[in-house]
């Protein structure tokens, strides 16, 4: 492991308190000089380290940084997966389509500090700023027919809120498909993108890709989200990141091992939001009136338009209607 490496988790345990360099360099087997240069190259990286004469160097309380230790000090199964971490890439997604295509295994995970190119659903961008997201995606390896896709979405929804939940202690809801909503407003997105393999007629891979709004941006939400999106917490937390991180990963895994049962479908149902409610149906291009009536064992909705027609639905998007 690198100094860095060692470092980042040393001051993690002491979190809020000052070490010497001797110390450090004591405890890590290295020279000050080292330690010096690791302190300068994690501070460059955003970690909150203070450094005082005489005192020594502290990784400050509150610092929530995404890092490998970090995350897998919360997983119950530390080899379940392999976490790259990365300041800031084009798009998670994009990245673990290359270590895909390059062969990497399932359970291959990239997360990224910050996205300049994050890719939403329907061609749209995710808003990706540094250091107040957790952007990551998900290599999976299923052997499954191209229809049955659709399932590892609401899982991974459905992992997400009841992460989110978990960690801020608040309700999360789910926006079907699989947006996840807190008090009203967008706090995460998620993305599956699949490679089909023609010959098998199923998936060769996916790549499963979270979108969440952890804390909301400095310089504020772009104008033409602002109304809708906001974050899973009002101010800045201890290791909160890692923490969401893990908890996902963690109940993500135990749904993605039990696909064939849709153990996730209860917690899917009961957060699923405007049951009941009058809605649009956002499909190829048109928009129509329908109330929300249910939604069935594969997660697909139930609709009723207004001349009384009902039809089953398993892609496309809705909005609530306003009144
Ligand atoms: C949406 O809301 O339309 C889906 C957003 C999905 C965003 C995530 S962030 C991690 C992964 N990488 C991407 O480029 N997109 C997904």
């Amino acid at each position: 492991m690198a100094v860095k490496d060692k470092l980042i988790e040393l001051f993690d345990s002491n979190r809020g308190k000052f070490l010497s360099g001797e110390e450090i360099a004591g405890t890590l087997g290295c020279s000050r000089n080292a330690v010096w240069k690791a302190v300068k190259t994690l501070q460059e990286n955003g970690y909150n380290i203070s450094a005082v004469t005489n005192k020594g160097y502290c990784l400050e309380e509150s610092t929530d940084i995404l890092f490998c230790s970090g995350i897998k000090k919360y997983l119950d199964d530390k080899n379940k997966f392999d976490i790259k971490i990365y300041k800031s890439l084009e798009s998670t997604n994009l990245t673990l389509r290359d270590f895909a295509n390059e062969g990497a295994k399932e359970g291959l995970v990239v997360i990224s500090g910050q996205q300049t190119k994050g890719r939403g659903r329907l061609g749209r961008p995710f808003f990706s700023p540094s250091d107040t997201g957790l952007y990551m995606s998900i290599l999976l390896r299923p052997e499954m027919v191209a229809g049955d896709a659709l399932k590892i979405t609401t899982a991974a929804a459905v992992a997400v809120a009841e992460a989110i939940e978990k960690v801020s202690g608040e309700k999360a809801e789910i926006k079907w498909v699989n947006d996840i909503y807190m008090s009203g407003k967008k706090v995460c997105g998620i993305l599956t993108e699949a490679s089909f393999n023609m010959e098998i007629g199923g998936l060769e891979y996916a790549v499963l890709g979270i979108g969440i709004n952890a804390y909301r941006p400095e310089e504020n939400f772009p104008e033409e989200i602002r109304s809708v999106a906001d974050a899973v917490f009002s101010e800045r937390k201890s290791d909160m990141r890692n923490r969401l991180a893990a908890e996902i990963l963690s109940g993500f895994g135990k749904y993605y091992d039990e696909l064939a049962k849709n153990t996730f479908y209860n917690g899917y149902k009961s957060r699923l939001m405007w049951i009941g409610e009058e809605i649009n149906v956002i499909h190829a291009g048109k928009t129509v009136p329908a109330t929300l009536l249910d939604c069935d064992k594969d997660c697909r909705i139930i609709v009723e338009y207004e001349n009384g027609e009902k039809e089953t639905i398993s892609s496309g998007e809705i909005s609530i209607r306003k009144r």
